[in-house]
């Protein structure tokens, strides 16, 4: 397999395997961690444009706030109102920290779909064209589209979806190969991917379901994407990045590296991993200081690291325990000490 580095307009992706956007979980702890990592480049969360457009900045602090640089960083957004969707990408490119903007055209979840955005796009062609071209006019920074396959069989098919996408101007396409009425579920469909690539100029990165470096290889191999987008495959695992870069074709579970060491490299990207999400906390109730609190920053960060460390302690033995425990933990300390204990036991 051969990754070359991506460029679209102003953009350049050295290494174009990709950190996806995932609500819940690529705030900026999650995304400079992975750049650090290795990731070629990483989208923010989810942002509504009605929000974005309306709010006078508070959904900036909720979802795309960062007191770190990051780049290269694609500032992610949705909505169904071309109108709204360009004011958005306006605010984005005025901000000045974002490298390019991303169009989500595959979000299957209610919320989104029930407003006639995200994948509700893809059963609305002319109105997704009519997005991408009015947010391509308004802005000069590049412009992508995050998509699927189809939404469902009865829908628009995989080739009119791409030759749509690149006629209405967009400069770079990430593509979930599975159809949206699938969510996250079944095989990506790589020979659909492998379609989309050969009826387009612009880049495409394909996403779905890689896990290993090995997925990683395959997708390229197969479908002759220009880069591989990662998502869950980098929760609790941001080394997939620097894996995939080193060209290695061996699993992320087998062990390069001595177990101790490993262990220990674990237990320190928890630790930074905490340290990053007290700080961003620290910096949003900052911003939005009339809010009512209900936890304080830390207490905020321990919540959400939750979701995160059943992936970090992945194939560690007794780790029921912690799992267990972690509703009550809130604090860094109570985490900590709580790690280390399992660290011992699986030394
Ligand atoms: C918890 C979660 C949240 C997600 N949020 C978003 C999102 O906000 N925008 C988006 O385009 N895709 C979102 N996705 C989809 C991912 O970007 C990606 O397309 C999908 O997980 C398939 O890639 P994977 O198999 O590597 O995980 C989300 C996925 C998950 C699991």
């Amino acid at each position: 397999m051969q990754i070359r580095p991506l460029q679209f307009g102003s953009v350049t992706i050295e290494n174009p395997v990709v950190l996806a956007p995932m609500a819940g979980y690529t705030d900026a702890a999650m995304r400079t961690l992975c750049l650090e990592h290795g990731a070629g480049a990483v989208y923010t969360e989810l942002a509504s444009s009605e929000g974005l457009s309306r709010d006078g900045g508070r959904t900036f602090c909720e979802v795309l706030e960062s007191p770190w640089p990051e780049h290269p960083v694609a500032g992610h957004i949705f909505g169904a109102d071309p109108d709204r969707m360009a004011e958005a990408a306006k605010l984005l490119e005025q901000d000045g920290r974002f490298d390019w903007i991303d169009l989500n055209c595959g979000c299957p979840v209610k919320k989104v779909v029930s407003r006639g955005a995200g994948a509700a796009l893809l059963k609305d062609l002319p109105l997704m064209s009519r997005i991408i071209e009015k947010v391509k006019r308004s802005v000069s920074l590049p412009v992508s589209v995050k998509t699927r396959i189809g939404f469902n069989h009865d829908t628009a098919d995989h080739l009119e979806i791409a030759r749509m996408v690149e006629e209405s101007g967009a400069d770079m396409i990430a593509v979930h190969a599975r159809l949206a009425k699938n969510f996250h579920g079944g095989d990506p469909d790589l020979e659909k991917l492998a379609g989309m690539k050969q009826t387009l100029n612009i880049p495409v990165i394909g996403n779905g379901g890689a896990f290993t470096p090995e997925d990683a290889f395959r997708m390229v191999d197969v479908s002759g994407v220009d880069g591989v987008m990662i998502g869950r495959g980098a929760v609790g695992n941001p080394w997939i990045f620097e894996q995939i870069r080193q060209g290695s074709r061996v699993a992320c579970d087998t062990e390069p590296v001595p177990q101790a060491t490993r262990l220990l490299e674990r237990r320190d990207l928890m630790a930074e991993h905490l340290k990053r999400l007290v700080a961003l906390n620290e910096r949003k109730q900052e911003m939005i200081p009339d809010r009512a609190k209900r936890y304080t920053p830390e207490e905020a960060a321990c919540i959400q690291f939750r979701t995160h460390i059943p992936y970090y302690v992945k194939g560690l033995f007794d780790k029921k325990q912690l799992l267990m425990k972690l509703a009550s933990l809130m604090s860094v300390a109570a985490i900590m000490e709580e790690i280390d204990i399992l660290m011992e036991k699986n030394k």
